[in-house]
């Protein structure tokens, strides 16, 4: 029987790097059979819902979903679409990986970070989001729950026990942020006891900055609350030649995303120059949960060729090929 995957090909950039990355799972020979819906933008303009109900349905029916970036409209009324899905699936751990490949533009050659983020919680629990009516003051609810922080926390020490990682840094602020990050990171050392063979290490979060660009060879697994993971992943991007090289899957207990770190990039849509290999890069995650990992490191091991030999490339990496001469040239290279 077919594995059906549930695909949403988002909106900007999102259908054309979402079809590439179909295309490559395809000439793997993945096997797989994909119910499309819609998200985001294209959804309210077709649907009048940014998150129909179909959509929904689809992503509760397969379990397992490939994802375009999704623009969420800036402004009242809206409440992000992303938040939203990984909420209402209790997607809670947000796995973002960076590793570096020969060829890209990238400062550095020895990356490979794992930041595992809170993904429902923190500052983005959506909770207490008021402005008084004179627009002079605006408040949030930040949440940090025991169980919330339990789960995150043990998802990446077991992570980096199955994948032989030997070190998790803790990143928090709980010299400032007492109650919430405190809590976080005094539920860190608990967690932290039942695995005395990692490294554990803690640093805060404005530190962690400093850090990852001074001397980044030093991370392995990152562990950290919503806000803090969303921007440190963008900035681990940017290690390893920038968002178009990153990937992210959002876990829950049954189910799971697959998508781009980055968003729907209004200032490249529609010009196919954006660069598919964070979405392929996900693909591959959704392959190693599904138990497919010798298509997964197929995939990666063409994408590699491709970036190493430099010649179909996309701008963003320092070449000059399109979306689609990049992807041929991966479908050549598989
Ligand atoms: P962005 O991540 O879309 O773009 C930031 C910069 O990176 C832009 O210069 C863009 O051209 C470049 N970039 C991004 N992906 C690229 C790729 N694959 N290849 C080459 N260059 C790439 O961030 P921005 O502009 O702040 O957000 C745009 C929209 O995306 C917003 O509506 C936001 O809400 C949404 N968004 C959605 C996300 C999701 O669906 N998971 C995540 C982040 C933002
Ligand atoms: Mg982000």
């Amino acid at each position: 029987e077919q594995r059906r995957i549930t695909v949403i090909r988002g909106d900007g950039i999102g259908p054309s790097i979402v079809d590439a990355a179909v295309a490559v799972l395809d000439h793997a020979g993945c096997g797989f059979a994909y119910d499309y819906v819609e998200g985001g933008l294209t959804a309210l303009e077709n649907t009048g819902e940014l998150l129909p109900q179909e959509t929904l349905d689809a992503i509760e029916r397969n379990k397992v979903a490939l994802k375009g970036p999704l623009t969420t409209p800036i402004g009242k009324g809206f409440s992000s679409i992303n938040v939203s899905l990984r909420q209402q699936f209790q997607l809670y751990a947000n796995v973002r990986p960076v590793i570096s490949f020969a060829g890209t533009k990238a400062r550095y050659e020895n990356i490979d970070i794992i930041t595992v983020r809170e993904n429902t919680e923190g500052m983005y629990s959506g909770r207490g989001q008021t402005v008084s009516d004179d627009d002079t003051v605006a408040e949030a609810l930040s949440v940090i729950s025991r169980g919330g922080a339990e789960r995150i926390l043990r998802f990446a020490f077991d992570l980096a026990q199955r994948e032989g990682r030997r070190k998790v840094t803790v990143v928090h602020k709980a010299n400032i942020l007492k109650s919430t990050s405190g809590l976080f990171l005094r539920v860190a050392r608990e967690i932290a006891a039942n695995y005395p063979h990692i490294e554990t290490v803690e640093m805060i979060v404005d530190n962690a900055c400093m850090q990852l660009v001074m001397n980044p060879e030093q991370f392995d697994v990152i562990v950290t609350t919503n806000l803090f993971g969303d921007i440190l992943s963008d900035l681990c991007a940017g290690l390893v030649g920038g968002l178009g090289m990153a990937p992210g899957a959002n876990i829950g207990a049954d189910c799971a995303i697959f998508e781009a770190v980055h968003g729907s990039a209004p200032d490249i849509a529609g010009k196919n120059i954006a660069n598919p290999t964070s979405v392929i890069l996900a693909a591959c995650q959704m392959l190693d949960y599904l138990d497919m990992g010798d298509r997964a490191g197929k995939i990666r091991g063409a994408l590699r060729s491709v970036i190493a030999k430099g010649e179909k490339t996309t701008g963003d990496l320092g070449g000059t090929a399109s979306t689609t001469e990049f992807t041929q040239a991966l479908i050549e290279a598989l």
